[in-house]
Parts: structure tokens; sequence; C-alpha cells
């Protein structure tokens, strides 16, 4: 046996034209750091959720990688978050994840991404964004694609609304302490996905559709 065996997941990958996302291996994670290191957003805002990049240096590093192993040890049929490793020129940019509750009944998948700054703004995020959303509709079979943003974030939001996503209401989060912020939330069904024009090649579903579906 080797790792593809145990492990299938590590063999899907999604090729648009300029990106290659694959799932994130051990061996990506110091070129991933180097990314987040460089710069992801300005520090005076937060972009996400969880405030992952405030941490200091060094116990971002940690808090990285036990963050992608921990993503692994959820995983199992129906229920899993897949964090691609955004490629470019054989570089990894940033990453794409793509996560699903009670796939087989909900049919649903939620995102998230960011990408290195020095890469913003030239159109990578909406089209690794458009890989995972033709991943699921056309791949995995879903019907409804979930996101969301700070309302202040013109980038995140301008990539969804670029997609074909509607609002789907305003909720509160509180990033940092003792700071809410506004956050909207979107929603895909498949038919009105806007859809690139390039063809999406996927390679190794076969084998690692036996850990993310069903049988
Ligand atoms: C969000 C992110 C992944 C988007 O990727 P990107 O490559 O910068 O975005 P794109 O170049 O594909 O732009 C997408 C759309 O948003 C618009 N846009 C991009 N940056 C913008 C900005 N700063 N202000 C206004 N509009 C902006 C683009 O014009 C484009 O719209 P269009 O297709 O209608 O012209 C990236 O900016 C990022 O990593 N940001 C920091 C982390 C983050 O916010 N992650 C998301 C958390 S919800």
């Amino acid at each position: 046996m080797n790792v593809l065996d145990v492990w299938p997941l590590f063999g899907l990958s999604l090729s648009s034209p300029r990106l290659q996302m694959r799932i994130v291996r051990d061996e990506d994670i110091p070129a991933l750091l180097e990314a987040v290191y460089a710069g992801v957003h300005d520090a005076a805002v937060m972009p996400f959720a969880v405030p992952w990049t405030d941490a200091a240096p060094d116990e971002l590093r940690r808090n990285f990688a036990q963050h992608q192993w921990r993503q692994r040890l959820n995983v199992k049929p129906n229920n899993w978050t897949l964090n691609f490793a955004v490629i470019l020129n054989g570089v990894p940019i940033g990453v794409q994840d793509m996560s699903a509750v009670d796939f087989s009944v909900r049919q649903t998948v939620s995102s998230g991404s960011w990408l290195t700054r020095s890469h913003q703004g030239a159109g990578l995020g909406t089209e690794m964004r458009a890989a995972m959303l033709i991943f699921a509709f056309d791949h995995l079979g879903a019907d409804v694609a979930e996101s969301g943003a700070a309302t202040w974030n013109a980038a995140s939001l301008g990539v969804s609304r670029r997609l074909g996503y509607t609002d789907n209401g305003i909720s509160r989060a509180a990033p940092r302490p003792g700071q809410a912020i506004e956050e909207q939330r979107l929603r895909l069904p498949r038919d009105d996905f806007r859809r690139p024009s390039w063809k999406l090649r996927v390679e190794g579903l076969d084998q690692a559709r036996r850990d993310l579906l069903s049988p």
C-alpha cells in the first residue's frame, strides 16, 4: 500500500486555467505559512470568523499546522472540510476550503478562502471559488453553496456576487474580542451559478469518493 491507499483524499486535485488545487499535505504547510507570513490582509481589520492571523508568528505556525491536521481528523463520509492548497506555477499561494455537514441529506457546501496579498485582485479568488463550485455541483452533486463575509469585505463579496450568489441575511459575529461585526451571508443554488467559460479537470475523485460520500 502507499499513502493514497490509506488516505485517498491526498490524490484529489482540481485544475483550472491558472491554478492547481490539491488537498493540503504536510509538505505544503511550510510554503502556505510563508504565504501567510507575507501578509493576507490589512492588520486593522479581521476578515475571518476565527481570528487566526492575529496570532504571533510562532503560535500561528503551530495553530496553522494543527488546523490542517484537525480537519483530516474529522473527515468522514458526508461530514468533512476539505482544505485545498491553491498553487500557482508550482507555488502554494493560498487555501480554498469547502465543508459539508450531512451532505447526503442537505446537499449543501460552504466555503472559505484566502490568498497571499501579492496575488490578490488578479481574478484568482474568483477562479479558485469557481473551481470549487464546479467540483461541488457537477462532481459531488451539491444543490446549494453557501458563503459569508464581513460587510466591508468587497473582494470576498465581489467573488461571490460575480459567481451568482445572492444575499441571504446578515448575522453578527465577534472575531476580535469586544468588537462586533456584521457578516453578509450568501447563497447559491446550482442553477444560479454563473459559470466560467473554462473546463475544470478533476483527478482522484473515484478513490476519494469513498471518504466523502455514502457508499
Ligand atoms: C477574498 C479573496 C480570496 C478574493 O480573491 P481576489 O483574487 O482578491 O479577488 P478577485 O480578483 O477574483 O476579485 C473578485 C471581485 O471582487 C472585486 N474586488 C477585488 N478586490 C476588491 C477590492 N479591494 N475592492 C472592491 N472590489 C474588489 C473584483 O473587481 C472582482 O469583481 P469583478 O469580477 O466584478 O470585477 C482575497 O482578496 C483574499 O484572500 N482576501 C483576504 C482574506 C479574505 O478576506 N478571505 C475571505 C474571508 S470571507
